[in-house]
Protein backbone atom coordinates (compact mmCIF):
# COMPACT_ATOMS: atom_id res chain seq x y z
CA UNK A 1 0.00 0.00 0.00
CA UNK A 2 1.69 3.39 -0.74
CA UNK A 3 1.70 6.27 1.11
CA UNK A 4 -0.96 7.88 -1.39
CA UNK A 5 -2.89 4.79 -0.72
CA UNK A 6 -3.47 5.50 2.80
CA UNK A 7 -4.32 8.83 2.39
CA UNK A 8 -7.16 8.06 -0.53
CA UNK A 9 -8.28 5.35 2.06
CA UNK A 10 -8.89 7.75 4.94
CA UNK A 11 -10.26 10.20 2.60
CA UNK A 12 -12.68 8.08 1.22
CA UNK A 13 -14.00 7.49 5.12
CA UNK A 14 -14.00 10.53 6.11
CA UNK A 15 -15.80 12.01 3.13
CA UNK A 16 -17.98 9.35 3.65
CA UNK A 17 -19.00 10.39 6.85
CA UNK A 18 -20.03 14.06 5.57
CA UNK A 19 -23.97 15.04 5.13
CA UNK A 20 -25.42 14.47 1.82
CA UNK A 21 -25.94 18.51 1.50
CA UNK A 22 -22.66 19.72 2.87
CA UNK A 23 -20.97 21.96 0.80
CA UNK A 24 -17.34 20.73 0.15
CA UNK A 25 -14.49 22.33 -1.30
CA UNK A 26 -11.26 19.68 -2.10
CA UNK A 27 -7.58 21.74 -1.84
CA UNK A 28 -4.84 19.95 -2.86
CA UNK A 29 -1.34 20.88 -4.16
CA UNK A 30 1.12 18.90 -6.16
CA UNK A 31 0.26 15.93 -8.36
CA UNK A 32 -1.68 13.82 -5.56
CA UNK A 33 -4.91 14.10 -6.18
CA UNK A 34 -4.40 14.67 -10.27
CA UNK A 35 -3.20 11.34 -9.57
CA UNK A 36 -6.15 9.93 -7.57
CA UNK A 37 -8.98 11.44 -7.85
CA UNK A 38 -10.22 8.39 -9.72
CA UNK A 39 -10.44 6.36 -6.45
CA UNK A 40 -12.72 9.27 -4.75
CA UNK A 41 -15.15 9.69 -7.73
CA UNK A 42 -17.62 7.22 -6.06
CA UNK A 43 -17.79 8.74 -2.50
CA UNK A 44 -17.62 12.17 -4.46
CA UNK A 45 -20.05 11.96 -6.84
CA UNK A 46 -22.73 11.30 -3.77
CA UNK A 47 -21.59 14.60 -2.19
CA UNK A 48 -22.06 18.43 -3.16
CA UNK A 49 -18.90 19.18 -3.68
CA UNK A 50 -18.77 23.25 -4.95
CA UNK A 51 -15.09 23.86 -5.98
CA UNK A 52 -11.98 22.18 -6.31
CA UNK A 53 -8.44 24.00 -5.32
CA UNK A 54 -5.31 22.77 -6.58
CA UNK A 55 -2.23 23.18 -8.74
CA UNK A 56 -3.32 22.91 -12.26
CA UNK A 57 -5.38 26.07 -12.51
CA UNK A 58 -5.67 24.86 -16.71
CA UNK A 59 -7.26 21.52 -15.98
CA UNK A 60 -9.47 23.34 -13.67
CA UNK A 61 -10.69 26.17 -15.81
CA UNK A 62 -11.50 23.16 -18.52
CA UNK A 63 -13.57 21.57 -16.05
CA UNK A 64 -11.99 18.29 -16.71
CA UNK A 65 -11.32 17.12 -13.35
CA UNK A 66 -13.59 13.83 -12.52
CA UNK A 67 -16.39 15.09 -14.68
CA UNK A 68 -17.82 16.74 -11.26
CA UNK A 69 -19.95 19.68 -11.61
CA UNK A 70 -17.52 21.63 -9.98
CA UNK A 71 -15.97 24.71 -10.42
CA UNK A 72 -12.61 26.52 -10.07
CA UNK A 73 -12.90 28.33 -6.57
CA UNK A 74 -12.82 32.01 -7.37
CA UNK A 75 -16.63 31.46 -9.10
CA UNK A 76 -17.52 30.28 -5.95
CA UNK A 77 -20.53 31.97 -4.78
CA UNK A 78 -23.82 32.18 -2.78
CA UNK A 79 -23.34 30.47 0.50
CA UNK A 80 -20.40 29.08 3.15
CA UNK A 81 -18.23 26.54 1.76
CA UNK A 82 -18.92 23.83 4.77
CA UNK A 83 -16.34 21.64 4.52
CA UNK A 84 -12.52 21.90 2.95
CA UNK A 85 -11.02 19.16 2.74
CA UNK A 86 -7.03 19.01 2.44
CA UNK A 87 -5.05 16.45 2.39
CA UNK A 88 -2.29 17.63 4.58
CA UNK A 89 -1.75 19.47 7.34
CA UNK A 90 1.19 21.43 6.57
CA UNK A 91 -1.17 23.07 3.21
CA UNK A 92 -3.76 23.98 5.86
CA UNK A 93 -3.08 27.98 6.44
CA UNK A 94 -1.71 28.11 2.76
CA UNK A 95 -4.71 26.48 1.35
CA UNK A 96 -7.67 28.27 3.22
CA UNK A 97 -5.84 31.79 2.79
CA UNK A 98 -5.68 31.27 -1.23
CA UNK A 99 -9.57 29.70 -0.92
CA UNK A 100 -10.68 33.06 0.95
CA UNK A 101 -9.30 35.02 -1.00
CA UNK A 102 -10.19 33.45 -4.38
CA UNK A 103 -13.83 33.01 -3.75
CA UNK A 104 -16.60 35.06 -4.64
CA UNK A 105 -17.73 37.48 -1.92
CA UNK A 106 -19.37 36.56 1.08
CA UNK A 107 -17.84 32.91 0.87
CA UNK A 108 -16.84 31.81 4.28
CA UNK A 109 -15.10 28.32 5.48
CA UNK A 110 -16.82 27.05 7.94
CA UNK A 111 -14.75 24.00 9.11
CA UNK A 112 -10.99 22.25 7.82
CA UNK A 113 -11.58 18.35 6.93
CA UNK A 114 -7.98 17.00 7.02
CA UNK A 115 -6.35 13.29 7.27
CA UNK A 116 -3.76 14.97 9.25
CA UNK A 117 -4.54 14.91 12.70
CA UNK A 118 -8.16 15.32 12.39
CA UNK A 119 -10.01 14.21 15.65
CA UNK A 120 -12.10 11.80 13.14
CA UNK A 121 -9.57 9.87 12.33
CA UNK A 122 -9.01 7.92 15.19
CA UNK A 123 -7.66 4.80 16.36
CA UNK A 124 -10.51 2.82 15.29
CA UNK A 125 -10.95 4.35 11.85
CA UNK A 126 -7.14 3.68 10.85
CA UNK A 127 -7.69 0.08 12.15
CA UNK A 128 -10.89 -0.36 10.13
CA UNK A 129 -8.96 0.75 7.20
CA UNK A 130 -6.34 -1.51 7.33
CA UNK A 131 -8.87 -4.21 7.64
CA UNK A 132 -11.45 -3.46 5.10
CA UNK A 133 -8.40 -2.19 2.27
CA UNK A 134 -8.74 -3.73 -1.44
CA UNK A 135 -6.33 -5.59 -2.51
CA UNK A 136 -5.15 -2.90 -5.12
CA UNK A 137 -5.01 -0.45 -2.15
CA UNK A 138 -1.69 -2.62 -1.15
CA UNK A 139 -0.50 -1.47 -4.96
CA UNK A 140 2.84 0.66 -4.50
CA UNK A 141 3.68 3.17 -7.82
CA UNK A 142 5.57 1.76 -10.46
CA UNK A 143 7.55 4.95 -11.85
CA UNK A 144 8.89 2.70 -14.02
CA UNK A 145 5.49 2.52 -16.47
CA UNK A 146 5.77 5.87 -16.99
CA UNK A 147 8.23 7.90 -18.56
CA UNK A 148 11.36 8.77 -16.69
CA UNK A 149 11.66 12.30 -16.22
CA UNK A 150 14.79 13.90 -17.77
CA UNK A 151 16.66 14.94 -15.12
CA UNK A 152 16.79 13.49 -11.73
CA UNK A 153 13.86 15.16 -9.62
CA UNK A 154 15.63 15.03 -6.11
CA UNK A 155 19.41 15.44 -5.18
CA UNK A 156 21.26 14.42 -2.43
CA UNK A 157 24.59 15.45 -1.62
CA UNK A 158 26.72 13.95 0.87
CA UNK A 159 29.58 16.23 2.13
CA UNK A 160 31.24 13.76 4.06
CA UNK A 161 30.87 9.88 5.49
CA UNK A 162 32.14 9.82 8.77
CA UNK A 163 30.74 10.21 12.15
CA UNK A 164 31.27 11.51 15.86
CA UNK A 165 29.03 8.49 17.15
CA UNK A 166 28.29 4.73 16.18
CA UNK A 167 24.29 4.21 16.26
CA UNK A 168 24.07 0.33 16.12
CA UNK A 169 21.22 0.62 13.31
CA UNK A 170 23.71 2.79 10.85
CA UNK A 171 27.27 1.77 12.11
CA UNK A 172 28.95 4.11 10.03
CA UNK A 173 32.44 3.08 11.26
CA UNK A 174 31.93 -0.46 9.66
CA UNK A 175 31.68 0.99 6.04
CA UNK A 176 34.29 0.16 3.85
CA UNK A 177 34.15 2.88 1.73
CA UNK A 178 37.23 5.05 2.95
CA UNK A 179 36.50 8.28 4.99
CA UNK A 180 36.40 11.23 3.61
CA UNK A 181 34.97 15.07 2.73
CA UNK A 182 33.93 17.20 -0.01
CA UNK A 183 35.90 20.09 -0.54
CA UNK A 184 34.53 23.71 -1.32
CA UNK A 185 36.25 23.89 -5.11
CA UNK A 186 33.84 20.35 -5.39
CA UNK A 187 30.94 21.47 -3.32
CA UNK A 188 30.15 24.68 -5.56
CA UNK A 189 31.15 22.32 -8.51
CA UNK A 190 28.11 20.05 -7.02
CA UNK A 191 25.71 22.71 -6.56
CA UNK A 192 26.51 24.27 -10.15
CA UNK A 193 25.23 20.73 -11.39
CA UNK A 194 22.43 20.42 -8.97
CA UNK A 195 21.28 24.27 -10.49
CA UNK A 196 21.69 22.71 -14.04
CA UNK A 197 19.07 19.98 -12.97
CA UNK A 198 16.89 22.80 -11.35
CA UNK A 199 17.18 21.74 -7.64
CA UNK A 200 17.89 24.55 -5.05
CA UNK A 201 17.43 22.35 -2.14
CA UNK A 202 20.23 20.50 -0.49
CA UNK A 203 21.01 18.15 2.42
CA UNK A 204 24.43 16.93 3.82
CA UNK A 205 24.50 13.69 3.58
CA UNK A 206 23.97 10.36 2.74
CA UNK A 207 25.67 8.15 5.67
CA UNK A 208 27.56 10.24 7.92
CA UNK A 209 27.19 13.55 10.09
CA UNK A 210 27.76 16.76 8.24
CA UNK A 211 28.46 18.79 11.44
CA UNK A 212 32.04 16.85 11.83
CA UNK A 213 33.05 18.41 8.34
CA UNK A 214 36.08 20.45 8.78
CA UNK A 215 34.72 23.21 6.71
CA UNK A 216 30.97 22.93 7.69
CA UNK A 217 30.68 26.72 8.74
CA UNK A 218 31.42 27.36 5.17
CA UNK A 219 29.47 24.72 3.56
CA UNK A 220 26.64 26.88 4.95
CA UNK A 221 28.09 30.18 3.91
CA UNK A 222 28.23 29.07 0.13
CA UNK A 223 24.62 27.10 0.13
CA UNK A 224 23.41 30.12 2.18
CA UNK A 225 24.58 32.72 -0.81
CA UNK A 226 23.77 30.13 -3.58
CA UNK A 227 20.21 30.44 -2.57
CA UNK A 228 19.85 27.02 -1.33
CA UNK A 229 17.25 25.27 1.16
CA UNK A 230 18.90 23.81 2.90
CA UNK A 231 17.72 20.46 5.76
CA UNK A 232 20.21 19.64 7.89
CA UNK A 233 19.96 15.90 9.31
CA UNK A 234 22.15 15.94 12.06
CA UNK A 235 22.63 14.10 15.28
CA UNK A 236 22.83 17.40 17.03
CA UNK A 237 25.94 16.25 19.57
CA UNK A 238 28.03 19.04 17.95
CA UNK A 239 25.82 21.89 17.43
CA UNK A 240 27.20 24.09 20.09
CA UNK A 241 29.92 24.68 18.03
CA UNK A 242 28.37 25.69 15.12
CA UNK A 243 25.23 27.70 16.47
CA UNK A 244 27.06 31.75 15.51
CA UNK A 245 27.23 29.75 11.81
CA UNK A 246 23.79 28.83 12.24
CA UNK A 247 22.64 31.76 13.31
CA UNK A 248 24.23 33.72 10.40
CA UNK A 249 23.59 31.15 7.80
CA UNK A 250 20.25 29.68 8.95
CA UNK A 251 18.79 26.33 7.67
CA UNK A 252 15.48 25.98 6.59
CA UNK A 253 14.98 22.55 8.72
CA UNK A 254 17.06 21.31 11.06
CA UNK A 255 15.99 18.02 12.03
CA UNK A 256 18.15 16.29 15.02
CA UNK A 257 17.94 12.49 14.58
CA UNK A 258 16.78 10.97 18.27
CA UNK A 259 16.40 7.66 18.98
CA UNK A 260 15.33 6.85 22.74
CA UNK A 261 13.62 9.61 25.16
CA UNK A 262 15.43 8.29 27.76
CA UNK A 263 19.17 8.81 28.45
CA UNK A 264 19.49 4.86 28.76
CA UNK A 265 17.77 3.86 25.65
CA UNK A 266 19.09 6.64 23.59
CA UNK A 267 23.32 5.89 24.64
CA UNK A 268 22.16 2.58 23.90
CA UNK A 269 21.23 3.33 20.61
CA UNK A 270 22.67 6.10 19.49
CA UNK A 271 26.71 4.88 20.83
CA UNK A 272 29.05 7.63 22.18
CA UNK A 273 26.36 9.98 22.29
CA UNK A 274 25.45 12.12 25.53
CA UNK A 275 21.99 12.42 26.25
CA UNK A 276 22.61 15.52 28.29
CA UNK A 277 24.83 17.31 25.31
CA UNK A 278 21.55 16.70 23.03
CA UNK A 279 19.14 18.13 25.26
CA UNK A 280 21.58 21.36 25.87
CA UNK A 281 22.09 21.58 21.90
CA UNK A 282 18.21 21.42 21.52
CA UNK A 283 17.81 23.83 24.01
CA UNK A 284 20.58 26.44 22.27
CA UNK A 285 18.72 25.73 19.19
CA UNK A 286 15.86 26.63 20.69
CA UNK A 287 16.96 30.37 21.84
CA UNK A 288 18.91 31.04 18.98
CA UNK A 289 15.77 30.41 16.36
CA UNK A 290 14.22 32.80 19.11
CA UNK A 291 16.58 35.22 19.74
CA UNK A 292 17.29 35.84 15.90
CA UNK A 293 13.86 35.17 14.67
CA UNK A 294 15.42 32.80 12.17
CA UNK A 295 13.44 30.68 9.47
CA UNK A 296 14.47 27.42 11.11
CA UNK A 297 11.82 25.01 11.67
CA UNK A 298 13.25 22.61 14.86
CA UNK A 299 12.12 19.04 13.62
CA UNK A 300 12.74 15.57 15.30
CA UNK A 301 13.31 12.31 13.42
CA UNK A 302 12.93 8.84 15.32
CA UNK A 303 14.11 6.07 13.69
CA UNK A 304 11.46 3.31 15.45
CA UNK A 305 12.54 -0.09 16.46
CA UNK A 306 10.79 -2.62 19.24
CA UNK A 307 13.89 -1.23 21.23
CA UNK A 308 13.00 2.23 21.28
CA UNK A 309 8.41 1.64 20.85
CA UNK A 310 7.93 1.95 24.40
CA UNK A 311 8.92 5.33 24.55
CA UNK A 312 6.77 6.93 21.81
CA UNK A 313 4.73 9.00 24.46
CA UNK A 314 7.75 9.92 25.99
CA UNK A 315 9.32 11.69 23.43
CA UNK A 316 6.29 14.29 23.24
CA UNK A 317 7.14 14.57 26.39
CA UNK A 318 10.85 14.95 26.94
CA UNK A 319 10.90 17.16 23.63
CA UNK A 320 8.22 19.00 23.28
CA UNK A 321 9.62 22.08 24.90
CA UNK A 322 11.62 21.96 21.92
CA UNK A 323 10.37 20.67 18.70
CA UNK A 324 6.26 21.26 18.05
CA UNK A 325 4.48 17.50 18.32
CA UNK A 326 3.27 17.75 14.61
CA UNK A 327 7.19 17.54 13.86
CA UNK A 328 8.46 14.48 15.72
CA UNK A 329 8.32 11.85 13.34
CA UNK A 330 8.74 8.20 12.94
CA UNK A 331 10.47 6.56 10.44
CA UNK A 332 10.55 2.37 10.67
CA UNK A 333 13.73 1.01 11.30
CA UNK A 334 15.78 -0.74 7.82
CA UNK A 335 18.20 -3.57 7.10
CA UNK A 336 20.47 -0.91 6.30
CA UNK A 337 23.64 -0.89 7.73
CA UNK A 338 27.18 -1.06 7.38
CA UNK A 339 28.34 -4.16 9.62
CA UNK A 340 26.24 -7.59 10.28
CA UNK A 341 22.41 -7.76 10.60
CA UNK A 342 22.52 -8.27 14.19
CA UNK A 343 20.37 -5.43 15.89
CA UNK A 344 18.45 -5.41 12.58
CA UNK A 345 17.14 -8.99 13.61
CA UNK A 346 16.63 -8.07 17.18
CA UNK A 347 14.61 -4.51 17.02
CA UNK A 348 12.68 -5.14 13.70
CA UNK A 349 9.32 -5.27 13.20
CA UNK A 350 9.15 -8.14 11.46
CA UNK A 351 5.58 -8.06 9.67
CA UNK A 352 6.16 -4.96 8.05
CA UNK A 353 9.30 -5.54 6.23
CA UNK A 354 9.72 -7.27 2.62
CA UNK A 355 12.14 -6.84 0.56
CA UNK A 356 12.94 -3.90 -0.95
CA UNK A 357 12.98 -4.92 -4.43
CA UNK A 358 11.57 -2.62 -6.90
CA UNK A 359 13.45 0.39 -5.10
CA UNK A 360 11.21 2.92 -6.09
CA UNK A 361 13.76 6.09 -5.38
CA UNK A 362 15.56 4.86 -8.59
CA UNK A 363 13.11 6.36 -10.16
CA UNK A 364 12.76 9.81 -8.69
CA UNK A 365 16.34 10.65 -6.83
CA UNK A 366 20.55 10.38 -6.68
CA UNK A 367 23.06 11.25 -4.97
CA UNK A 368 26.15 13.38 -5.11
CA UNK A 369 28.90 11.57 -2.41
CA UNK A 370 31.76 13.52 -1.19
CA UNK A 371 34.24 12.72 -3.85
CA UNK A 372 32.32 13.51 -6.77
CA UNK A 373 30.83 10.15 -7.53
CA UNK A 374 27.11 9.37 -7.79
CA UNK A 375 25.06 6.45 -6.27
CA UNK A 376 22.06 5.20 -6.83
CA UNK A 377 20.88 4.76 -2.86
CA UNK A 378 21.31 7.08 -0.20
CA UNK A 379 22.83 4.35 2.16
CA UNK A 380 25.72 3.29 0.21
CA UNK A 381 28.17 2.50 2.73
CA UNK A 382 30.42 0.74 0.98
CA UNK A 383 30.06 2.17 -2.60
CA UNK A 384 28.40 -0.68 -4.36
CA UNK A 385 25.91 1.21 -6.09
CA UNK A 386 27.95 3.91 -7.81
CA UNK A 387 26.75 4.87 -11.04
CA UNK A 388 28.71 7.66 -12.15
CA UNK A 389 31.07 10.64 -11.61
CA UNK A 390 30.39 14.31 -11.68
CA UNK A 391 33.76 14.44 -12.51
CA UNK A 392 33.64 13.57 -15.83
CA UNK A 393 29.68 13.37 -16.39
CA UNK A 394 26.88 15.72 -15.74
CA UNK A 395 23.87 14.48 -13.28
CA UNK A 396 21.85 14.21 -16.26
CA UNK A 397 24.09 11.89 -18.53
CA UNK A 398 24.07 9.92 -15.18
CA UNK A 399 20.84 9.73 -14.98
CA UNK A 400 19.88 8.70 -18.13
CA UNK A 401 23.48 6.75 -18.20
CA UNK A 402 23.85 2.79 -19.03
CA UNK A 403 24.77 1.81 -15.38
CA UNK A 404 21.67 3.68 -13.64
CA UNK A 405 19.19 2.16 -16.57
CA UNK A 406 20.46 -1.15 -16.36
CA UNK A 407 20.06 -1.18 -12.22
CA UNK A 408 16.40 0.11 -12.53
CA UNK A 409 15.97 -2.83 -15.36
CA UNK A 410 16.84 -5.39 -13.22
CA UNK A 411 14.97 -4.00 -10.14
CA UNK A 412 11.50 -3.19 -12.35
CA UNK A 413 12.24 -6.78 -13.34
CA UNK A 414 12.64 -7.87 -10.08
CA UNK A 415 15.45 -10.03 -10.91
CA UNK A 416 16.45 -9.84 -7.69
CA UNK A 417 19.75 -12.64 -8.06
CA UNK A 418 21.44 -10.18 -10.87
CA UNK A 419 21.68 -7.06 -7.67
CA UNK A 420 24.16 -6.16 -6.29
CA UNK A 421 24.22 -7.31 -2.34
CA UNK A 422 23.18 -4.09 -1.16
CA UNK A 423 20.12 -4.36 -3.02
CA UNK A 424 19.43 -8.08 -1.71
CA UNK A 425 20.00 -7.11 1.15
CA UNK A 426 17.74 -4.36 1.85
CA UNK A 427 14.39 -4.64 3.74
CA UNK A 428 12.18 -1.97 4.90
CA UNK A 429 8.49 -1.65 5.66
CA UNK A 430 7.25 0.57 2.91
CA UNK A 431 5.61 3.86 2.48
CA UNK A 432 1.93 2.60 3.56
CA UNK A 433 2.91 0.61 6.78
CA UNK A 434 5.03 3.79 7.94
CA UNK A 435 2.63 6.45 7.42
CA UNK A 436 -0.29 4.13 8.59
CA UNK A 437 2.17 3.67 12.19
CA UNK A 438 2.74 7.52 12.22
CA UNK A 439 -0.95 7.75 12.16
CA UNK A 440 -1.91 5.23 14.59
CA UNK A 441 0.58 7.24 16.75
CA UNK A 442 -0.51 10.51 16.41
CA UNK A 443 -4.54 9.45 16.54
CA UNK A 444 -3.48 7.61 19.78
CA UNK A 445 -1.94 9.94 21.72
CA UNK A 446 -4.81 12.48 20.74
CA UNK A 447 -7.64 9.74 21.71
CA UNK A 448 -5.87 8.32 24.94
CA UNK A 449 -3.92 10.82 26.13
CA UNK A 450 -3.38 9.34 29.79
CA UNK A 451 -2.41 5.98 28.33
CA UNK A 452 1.22 4.99 30.44
CA UNK A 453 4.00 4.34 28.01
CA UNK A 454 3.50 0.15 27.89
CA UNK A 455 -0.27 0.52 27.05
CA UNK A 456 0.96 2.62 24.26
CA UNK A 457 3.50 0.37 23.43
CA UNK A 458 0.99 -2.41 23.61
CA UNK A 459 -1.50 -0.82 21.58
CA UNK A 460 0.85 -0.44 19.06
CA UNK A 461 2.33 -3.60 18.97
CA UNK A 462 -1.56 -5.02 18.28
CA UNK A 463 -2.00 -2.35 15.31
CA UNK A 464 1.45 -3.34 13.58
CA UNK A 465 0.42 -6.99 14.14
CA UNK A 466 -2.82 -6.51 12.17
CA UNK A 467 -0.63 -4.79 8.92
CA UNK A 468 -0.03 -8.25 8.07
CA UNK A 469 2.47 -9.32 6.07
CA UNK A 470 3.86 -7.48 3.55
CA UNK A 471 2.29 -7.76 0.19
CA UNK A 472 4.29 -9.17 -2.41
CA UNK A 473 6.69 -6.77 -4.96
CA UNK A 474 8.61 -9.32 -6.01
CA UNK A 475 11.90 -11.32 -5.08
CA UNK A 476 12.29 -12.83 -1.76
CA UNK A 477 10.40 -11.67 0.80
CA UNK A 478 12.34 -13.34 3.61
CA UNK A 479 14.37 -10.71 5.56
CA UNK A 480 18.25 -10.98 5.89
CA UNK A 481 19.53 -14.61 7.20
CA UNK A 482 16.08 -15.93 7.91
CA UNK A 483 13.35 -17.78 5.69
CA UNK A 484 9.76 -18.67 5.06
CA UNK A 485 6.62 -17.61 6.86
CA UNK A 486 7.37 -15.41 9.68
CA UNK A 487 5.21 -14.06 12.99
CA UNK A 488 5.67 -10.77 14.83
CA UNK A 489 6.99 -10.81 18.32
CA UNK A 490 5.58 -9.38 20.76
CA UNK A 491 8.34 -8.71 23.28
CA UNK A 492 7.91 -9.86 27.08
CA UNK A 493 6.94 -6.78 29.26
CA UNK A 494 7.67 -5.42 32.48
C1 LIG B 1 22.26 8.02 8.24
S1 LIG B 1 21.77 9.43 9.17
C2 LIG B 1 22.81 10.70 8.56
C3 LIG B 1 22.58 12.08 9.13
C4 LIG B 1 22.93 12.27 10.59
N1 LIG B 1 24.13 11.67 10.99
C5 LIG B 1 21.77 11.82 11.47
O1 LIG B 1 21.95 10.97 12.33
O2 LIG B 1 20.68 12.38 11.27
C6 LIG B 1 20.19 9.83 8.49
C7 LIG B 1 19.03 9.15 9.15
O3 LIG B 1 19.09 7.76 8.89
C8 LIG B 1 18.57 7.10 10.02
N2 LIG B 1 19.03 5.70 10.04
C9 LIG B 1 20.26 5.22 10.32
N3 LIG B 1 20.26 3.87 10.27
C10 LIG B 1 19.00 3.48 9.95
C11 LIG B 1 18.35 2.22 9.76
N4 LIG B 1 19.01 1.06 9.85
N5 LIG B 1 17.03 2.21 9.46
C12 LIG B 1 16.35 3.37 9.32
N6 LIG B 1 16.89 4.59 9.50
C13 LIG B 1 18.21 4.65 9.81
C14 LIG B 1 19.13 7.89 11.18
O4 LIG B 1 18.42 7.65 12.38
C15 LIG B 1 18.97 9.29 10.67
O5 LIG B 1 17.70 9.80 11.03
S1 LIG C 1 22.67 7.62 12.13
FE1 LIG C 1 23.81 9.51 11.80
S2 LIG C 1 24.75 9.87 13.79
FE2 LIG C 1 24.16 7.75 13.80
S3 LIG C 1 25.99 6.63 13.12
FE3 LIG C 1 24.68 7.01 11.33
S4 LIG C 1 25.51 8.84 10.48
FE4 LIG C 1 26.24 8.75 12.58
Amino acid sequence: MSLENVQIALLRHLIGTLSDDARIALCCAGKFLHANWRNLEDVLAKRHVVAILDDDPEKLASGEVLGLAVRPVDSVTGGDIDVVVITSDRMEDRMVRRLERLAGEGVKVIRTFRIDHNPDVTPEVIQAVVTQASPELYDEPQPWNDPLPEVPPAVGVEINNGCNINCVMCETHSASRPIGEMDLDMFRESLDQLEAVHCKTLTYHTVGEPTIHRRFEDILRISHERGFEVTLSTNGLLIHRHIDALVRWPVAVIRFSVDGATRETYERIRVGGKFDRLLDNLRLMRSAITEHNLPTSVEMGVTLSLDNLREVPLFFDVFGRFVDDDLITFGLLNSLTAGDVDYYEGAKLINVDRLNVPCLPLWSNTYVGYDGRVSACCRDYHGELVVGDTRTHTLTEIWNGPALTELRAKHAAGDVAALPRACRNCYTAGSAAASLISYFITSLRRAEPHLSPLEFEQRMLGFIGTLGPASPRGGDQSGPGDAGERSYPLPVLN
